[in-house]
């Protein structure tokens, strides 16, 4: 897939561009990412992009001249994006889009920075093909929401992560979060992992993986499990059963605690390398 980005500053895009996954993108050849500083055809000794607004007010703005003629110079794939905060919110289903535009070689989609005060209206209007935004937030330049923009469309791109399966089985790809992941050691600093990420079945993580993701969604995001119209009744289901799961685990808890109490010193010491219950934080316990 090709992306152009038409900034003034390119060496910002070049430098995070060249690293990391979105490097190895591009070393692959699965990404054709192409930079191209608005300076280099601005006018004057001083190569000057920008200029007071009319009508007064603080700032400059990106004036059209300079964009329009890198537009024409270099054909910057289309369509090509203004990114700004007026502009489409930018979530994982815009990105899905926008690496869809790209399947043959050559084809993809252009962005194009703002800064200062942002961009002479006529290039919104009658030269770019639409606006898109990372957020209610305001940057000082449209380079960082650019660099969002390609990281999250370029890691969809066949062949630019390492494992297939991860950018497949992540928070939104399903309009849920993802479920929590762990490493090892299986106890760092007293917290245990899941017991049920231990057990070697498949099956049994998978659900609890799936009843993790739609708990936490839930806790955290309802708006996504509204937009996806609720529960279905297999997913409620599956919530039931690890809120009954976790709640007989507390009393189980509660009861060895109990016990603890009621044992005399020493009597109940747990196992060396193994925390009593009550010392263990964060742990998510198992469905069954
Ligand atoms: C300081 S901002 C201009 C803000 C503008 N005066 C306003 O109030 O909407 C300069 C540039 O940063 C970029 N930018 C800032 N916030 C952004 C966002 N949330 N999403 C996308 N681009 C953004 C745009 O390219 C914008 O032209």
């Amino acid at each position: 897939m090709r992306i152009d980005v038409l900034t003034i500053f390119p060496d910002l895009i070049e430098h995070y561009a060249g690293s990391a996954m979105v490097g190895r993108a591009r070393a692959a050849g699965v990404l054709d990412l192409r930079v191209h500083d608005l300076r280099s055809l601005a006018p004057g000794p001083h190569r000057s992009v920008d200029d007071s607004p009319f009508g007064g007010g603080a700032g400059m703005v990106l004036s059209p001249g300079p964009i329009v003629a890198t537009v024409d110079a270099v054909q910057p794939c289309r369509p090509i994006f203004l990114l700004s905060p007026a502009g489409r919110r930018v979530g994982q289903q815009v990105v899905e889009e926008l690496a869809g535009l790209g399947p043959q070689a050559g084809e993809g989609f252009s962005l194009l920075c703002g800064r200062y005060e942002g961009v002479d209206q006529r290039i919104a209007d009658h030269v770019v093909d639409g606006e898109l935004s990372i957020g209610d937030l305001v940057l000082a330049g449209g380079e960082l929401a650019a660099l969002v923009v390609v990281e999250a469309v370029a890691r969809l791109l066949p062949g630019a992560l390492g494992n297939e399966g991860s950018a497949a089985d992540e928070s939104f790809t399903e309009g849920l979060l993802e479920y929590p992941q762990y490493t090892r050691p299986a106890v760092f600093q007293g917290w245990a992992v899941p017991s049920v990420l231990l057990s070697g079945d498949h099956g049994r993580v998978a659900r609890w993986r799936r009843a993790m993701a739609l708990r936490r969604t839930m806790e955290r995001r309802p708006d996504l499990i509204a937009a996806r119209g609720g529960l279905s009744a297999e997913e409620q289901t599956l919530v039931d059963e690890i809120l009954a799961a976790e709640a007989a685990e507390a009393a189980e808890a509660a009861n060895r605690e109990e016990g603890l109490r009621a044992a005399p010193t020493g009597a109940a010491e747990p196992p060396a390398g193994v925390p009593a219950a009550g010392a263990r934080r964060g742990q998510r316990p198992s469905p069954g």
